[in-house]
Order: C-alpha cells, then sequence, then structure tokens
C-alpha cells in the first residue's frame, strides 16, 4: 500500500515537473473575458433545451493595464469603442464615469487579491455608464455613498462577478436599460436595493447572492425579466416585482421568479425615511405589488417572519400617496406554480398582524394576496397556509422552462440621442431615480421643484451643479457637475415642463 502510495507521488512529482517545463507554467495571465456582445441562441423547445450558453463575439479591442497607483479614469479616456480595460489588485478611490460604447471592465484577481473600488463614504458612485455594451467584472466595490455600478440608459450591459459592500442607495442599478444581464454578484449593506432593475425591458438577474439589504433584488417599472437561481437571505424584504407610480415608465409585467432560495428574510428595515423600500415589513420574502403577469416558480422560501409570498395593490402596498392616474393600481395574473414553503409567517408584523388577529391566528401566512386584481392561479393551494387566494384557481401551465432567458438574441441598437431629447434622457436616466412627480421618493417632488424655479431653469443648473443642503429631513444631494452643460440645462427644462 505505501508502496503504491509513494508511486503515485513520484508520477505526480513527474507530471508537474514536465507539465511545467512542456507548457510553461509560471505565472498564468488571466484569461481574456468573453466579449461584452451577448447572444442567446435561439430558444429550443423542450427535447434540445440544455444549450442554455450564451455565445458571444470574440473580444477584439486594445487592451488597456491599469495598476494600483493609477487611475481607472484615465484608461477610460484613452478607451475606444471595443477596448479592454484590465484592472489588477490595488486600491481605487474615484468615480468612474463612462460615456463610451462597447468598453469591458475586468479586474484581474491574483491570489485572492481583487481590484478593490474604495469609495471611502466620500464618493457617491463607483461606476457611472451611460455607454451602451458594457461590461464590469471581477471588481470590489465599497463603501461609496449612492450607487456601486448604475447605468444611465445604456442597453446591452452585463454586471457579473462583482461584490458590491456597503455602497449606500443602490448595489446595482442599471436603470433604463435593455438587453442585460446581472449574474454571480454578491451584495449586501445596501440601503435601498441591492440589485434594482429600473425602468428596464430584457434583463436576467442570475445567480446572485444578496443579503443584509433593504430589499434584495427588484424588478421596478421594468418588463421582460428572468429572477433566477439567486440566494436572497436577511434582507428586509427578498425579492420585489412592483410599480413605483410617478415615473415615466408606468408598468411591470412578464416577470419570472424560479428556482430562488427566499430565506429569513427579517432584517430591521434601514431604508431612508419616505422612500418606497421604507415601507417594506421586515419578514418579507416575495412581494409582488400592482405588477401583472408574474410567475413564481420552484423557489424555495422559508423563514420569512412576516409572509412569505405577498401580492397587493398601491392601496394595501403603501404607495398610497400616489395619485398617478397611468399606472395601474392591481396586480393582474399572478401565477404560483410548485413552491417549497415551509416555516413563514412566525411573527407577522403592522398591518398583517392586525388582520391576522381578525383571523385568530399570531402567524402569517406562506401567501397573502390582498387588495385588488384579477385572473391569478396558484397550482396545489392547498400545500400552503395562504389568506385572501379565494378566487385563485388553477393555473393553465405547470412550469415556464421553455422560457431560457428574457435576454434578446442580438443588441440591442443604441438609443440615439437628439438634443431636443437629452432633458428627457437626463431626467430619466438619472434624476428619476430619486425624484418622481408628486411624490417623495429620496429627493423632494418635481412638482415642488417646479413651484421653486418656476421659469428659472439657471437656477436648477447652479443647484445641481453644486448642491446644498436645504431640508433637515432629506439626505443632500449628490453633486451632477460631471454632466455637460448642456445636459444640465436641458433637463431643468425638462423638469419645469413635466406634467405627471
Ligand atoms: C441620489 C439622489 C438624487 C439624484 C440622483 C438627484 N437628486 Fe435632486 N435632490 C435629491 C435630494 C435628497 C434633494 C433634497 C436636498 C435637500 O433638500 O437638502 C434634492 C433636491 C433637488 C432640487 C431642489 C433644490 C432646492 O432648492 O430645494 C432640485 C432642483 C433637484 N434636486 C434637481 C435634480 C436634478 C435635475 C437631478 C438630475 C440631474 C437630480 N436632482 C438628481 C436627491 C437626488
Amino acid at each position: 500500500m505505501l508502496k503504491k502510495i509513494i508511486f503515485s507521488l513520484i508520477i505526480l512529482v513527474i507530471g508537474v515537473f514536465l507539465g511545467k517545463t512542456i507548457f510553461g507554467v509560471k505565472k498564468k495571465s488571466a484569461p481574456l473575458p468573453t466579449s461584452n456582445v451577448l447572444f442567446r441562441p435561439e430558444q429550443h423547445s423542450s427535447s434540445d433545451s440544455l444549450t442554455n450558453g450564451y455565445t458571444s463575439i470574440e473580444f477584439n479591442g486594445e487592451i488597456h493595464e491599469v495598476k494600483n497607483g493609477s487611475k481607472i479614469q484615465d484608461a477610460v479616456k484613452k478607451a475606444n469603442p471595443g477596448d479592454l480595460i484590465r484592472v489588477y489588485p490595488g486600491i481605487y478611490s474615484e468615480t468612474l464615469y463612462i460615456d463610451k460604447d462597447n468598453i469591458s471592465f475586468q479586474g484581474i484577481i491574483e491570489e485572492g487579491a481583487w481590484p478593490v473600488l474604495d469609495g471611502k463614504k466620500e464618493l457617491n458612485d463607483a461606476f457611472l455608464y451611460s455607454g451602451n455594451g458594457i461590461q464590469i467584472e471581477n471588481f470590489k466595490i465599497i463603501n461609496y455613498k449612492g450607487n456601486g455600478i448604475m447605468g444611465q440608459a445604456g442597453n446591452n450591459f452585463v454586471i457579473r462577478n462583482n461584490w458590491i459592500i456597503d455602497t449606500g442607495v443602490y448595489g446595482i442599478f442599471p436603470q433604463y436599460g435593455k438587453n442585460g444581464i446581472v449574474e454571480h454578484n454578491i451584495l449586501s449593506g445596501i440601503e435601498d436595493a441591492a440589485i434594482y432593475i429600473g425602468m428596464c425591458d430584457n434583463v436576467d438577474v442570475k445567480h446572485n447572492k444578496v443579503f443584509e439589504n433593504v430589499a434584495g433584488i427588484e424588478i421596478e417599472n421594468s418588463r421582460h425579466a428572468l429572477v433566477e437561481n439567486n440566494y436572497a437571505y436577511n434582507n428586509t424584504g427578498g425579492i420585489l416585482a412592483f410599480i413605483t407610480p410617478g415615473l415615466p415608465i408606468k408598468t411591470t409585467y412578464d416577470v419570472i421568479i424560479r428556482d430562488n432560495f427566499v430565506i429569513e428574510n427579517n432584517h430591521a428595515n434601514f431604508g431612508a425615511p419616505g422612500s418606497i423600500v421604507s415601507g417594506i415589513p421586515p419578514g418579507t420574502g416575495i412581494l409582488v405589488m400592482a405588477a401583472d403577469d408574474v410567475i413564481i416558480e420552484n423557489n424555495i422560501i422559508s423563514g420569512n417572519n412576516n409572509a412569505g409570498i405577498i401580492i397587493t395593490d398601491f392601496a394595501n402596498g403603501g404607495a398610497k400617496a400616489s395619485n398617478d392616474p397611468d399606472s395601474e393600481p392591481n396586480p393582474d395574473r399572478i401565477t404560483i406554480l410548485d413552491n417549497f414553503m415551509i416555516n413563514n409567517g412566525n411573527a407577522p408584523v403592522g398591518e398583517l398582524k392586525a388582520l391576522m388577529m381578525t383571523q385568530l391566528s399570531s402567524k402569517g401566512p406562506d401567501i397573502l394576496a390582498i387588495g385588488g386584481g384579477q385572473g391569478s392561479t396558484i397550482r396545489d393551494k392547498q400545500r400552503y397556509r395562504t389568506f385572501g387566494l379565494g378566487d385563485f384557481e388553477e393555473p393553465k401551465i405547470t412550469s415556464t422552462a421553455h422560457v431560457q432567458s428574457f435576454m434578446l438574441d442580438h443588441p440591442v441598437e443604441p438609443k440615439e440621442i437628439t438634443a431636443l431629447e437629452l432633458g428627457e434622457m437626463t431626467y430619466y436616466g438619472i434624476c428619476s431615480g430619486c425624484h418622481a412627480y408628486d411624490i417623495r421618493l429620496i429627493g423632494v417632488p418635481v412638482n415642488a421643484i417646479q413651484a421653486i424655479y418656476h421659469n428659472n431653469p439657471q437656477g436648477i443648473v447652479d443647484y445641481i451643479t453644486k448642491p446644498k443642503k436645504v431640508r433637515d429631513d432629506y439626505p443632500e444631494m449628490p453633486p451632477q457637475d460631471y454632466l455637460s452643460e448642456e445636459a444640465k440645462m436641458a433637463v431643468a427644462q425638462y423638469i419645469l415642463a413635466l406634467k405627471k
């Protein structure tokens, strides 16, 4: 026996030696990332549905290397569309502004050391992109005050393999983009939504881990979103699909939430007072508010102390302040397929607690439906403890396996921006993350701004270039001085003309 072991060891040592000499593996350099231009193969039905790999064009641009001590933004300045910026381990304290198309960022991880973007609790955002075809992978992003990675109207985005810890309001926030993927990221300590898909179309959110945030994953005013294989635990709310009224895009529909672990989302709510997420009751697994055509399938939902799944409308869901007539307030055609739900509702809070008291129960349900909405269905209802699902019928479908992805099979065209549209895009892309027409988000309602700056767009330009603290009960607004003068004036005029 011993002989055998020694013999194998010798063979192994020789093997390694030969391998090193033949292949010259001294210090391997990191492989290039796959391209930032993604294609999804044709969706095949049943039999050959395993071909679910993305094919992608090989990366083809120039490579810019950034090492500890230099600035990543300098590489961005030099880069042309198609280029790759490789960032080596080190601490980088900067905000990156990317307004070009098809730029890829690849963090190089060496022996466990990552490139770290550290906002030191002074900087607002780490990555701020408005270009199309942006890919960001392998970064550790910590201590920012606003956003980890924020996209402003950029299409065809790929955000993968980043850790984003304690970066303020939003972790990953592609806003107003079409066709993208957010995968394999880890996010924690975010005071609004860790992953916030806002006003987007055709986005996959897969294999992410989100914990100790207010909202784990949020699909908001977005359509065609697949939330799959994520692990959401100990957030205030795990996974949410809803409409925020007052925003320029009015709908959320066609969302699949499947194969996720939604576990013990019982964290105290530390959202900014007045923000929409500050109304999420702790202990909420999955929340659907006013969204339509949402399918919840094959999730493991356990230990969420308020309720496992809540389906609600504006009136019951905390968006009471809204009088946006263009946002339909009810959740319609929600489909609950097979899910594994145990041990939810152990300590319901607030309105749910009061509601359950009327039923002489101190426990919350696995699934609660409250308020308006029609056409919703559930498979095998008696498996769960439910409340308010009286009109839910048996669904016509049993699985969503035919949908492999909501990404498109070709990159979408960049949004063409004329001077006239610039104001609108800037508003949709930036300001509306914090401002809505007639309700308080992070910032003051637009109609309040209109009252102050009536006929004075220059006043708004001056304020947003160098904001100062005006109100005690609001946080300070981050400066927008990176915007061009043209964009600032355009957005000021747009805001003053906004009607709803
Ligand atoms: C990260 C959140 C955030 C973003 C993004 C944001 N704002 Fe604000 N904004 C605020 C907050 C918070 C306040 C209230 C600040 C205060 O009262 O101290 C505010 C206040 C304002 C005011 C009122 C100033 C006053 O005199 O009372 C204007 C005007 C304004 N924002 C314009 C904009 C415009 C235009 C944009 C987009 C280019 C924008 N904001 C983007 C958060 C934001």
